[in-house]
């Protein structure tokens, strides 16, 4: 049996005569860490919006669990079990980082104490458990990006798309996410991770796509990928000059 939970079929996203995803096809199988890498303006975070329901494409489609998914809502994309962090973190900073939390966790009970002990569970499973009173406001960007990671996987999900969430970080709040996105696989979950930080995404991704210009350059295994000489002139290249 194939173990297929995520096709794009030939997806197509148009903004006016901008071509930003030109005919991208792959699959990501479950329980998979599945890297989605590729130059700046290369297409990855709209190919996330169209996944979730934020952007629709123009042509193609998106299968998720056997579904077409194509002209779904967020919320209705959420409540089939796919969640998504944005690029640029925006916690509600007035609220507490349990309320932040609590919000997720609103997306699977009705409940209050439901919520609020599914959000103290993944406070405590990204080491947050001491900040739950703070205002997120008040906390920095690393922990930002902890309680983001918090935030969606209160929402119970089947499958992660993770949009650099190592963005911005130091070495040691990197490997903290990268084991934290370890054990959740472990966990059964399959996460799509669009990450600059080639050692982090060869050393967590099973399999990586490569986009550059909205279109599919390559993909294959770290291995293949990071010696592949058309991605290494494309963008291996100045990211290893950086
Ligand atoms: N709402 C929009 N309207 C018009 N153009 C858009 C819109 N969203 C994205 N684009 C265009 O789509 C292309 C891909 O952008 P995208 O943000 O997906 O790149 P990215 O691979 O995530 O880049 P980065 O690594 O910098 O985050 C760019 O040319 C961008 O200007
Ligand atoms: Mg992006």
């Amino acid at each position: 049996m194939i173990n297929h939970l995520l096709h794009i079929n030939h997806v197509c996203k148009q903004f006016g005569g901008n071509n930003a995803i030109s005919n991208v096809s792959f699959s990501v199988d479950k329980n998979q860490i599945f890297g989605l890498i590729g130059p700046n303006g290369a297409g990855k975070t709209t190919l996330f919006n169209c996944i979730t329901g934020f952007y629709h494409v123009t042509s193609g489609d998106i299968i998720f669990n056997n579904k077409k998914i194509n002209n779904l809502r967020p919320d209705e994309v959420c409540h089939l079990g796919m969640a998504r962090t944005w690029q640029r973190v925006k916690p509600l900073g007035s609220l507490t980082v349990l309320e932040n939390v609590m919000i997720g966790g609103f997306s699977i009970t009705n409940d209050t104490k439901e919520a609020q002990k599914i959000a103290m569970e993944q406070l405590q499973l990204v080491g947050l458990t001491d900040y739950a009173s703070k205002t997120a406001g008040s906390l920095s960007i690393g922990l930002k990006k902890k309680l983001e990671l918090a935030r969606v996987l209160a929402t119970r999900p089947k499958m992660l798309l993770l949009d650099e969430i190592c963005g911005g970080l130091n070495k040691t709040e990197t490997d903290t996410i990268l084991a934290i996105i370890r054990d959740i696989r472990m966990k059964g979950a399959t996460i799509v991770f669009i990450e600059h930080d080639m050692k982090a995404v060869t050393s967590l991704c099973d399999w990586i796509v490569v986009l550059n210009s909205g279109e599919k350059l390559a993909e294959g295994t770290p291995e293949e990928i990071t010696r592949n000489p058309d991605v290494i002139a494309a963008y291996l290249g100045g990211v290893q000059n950086a």
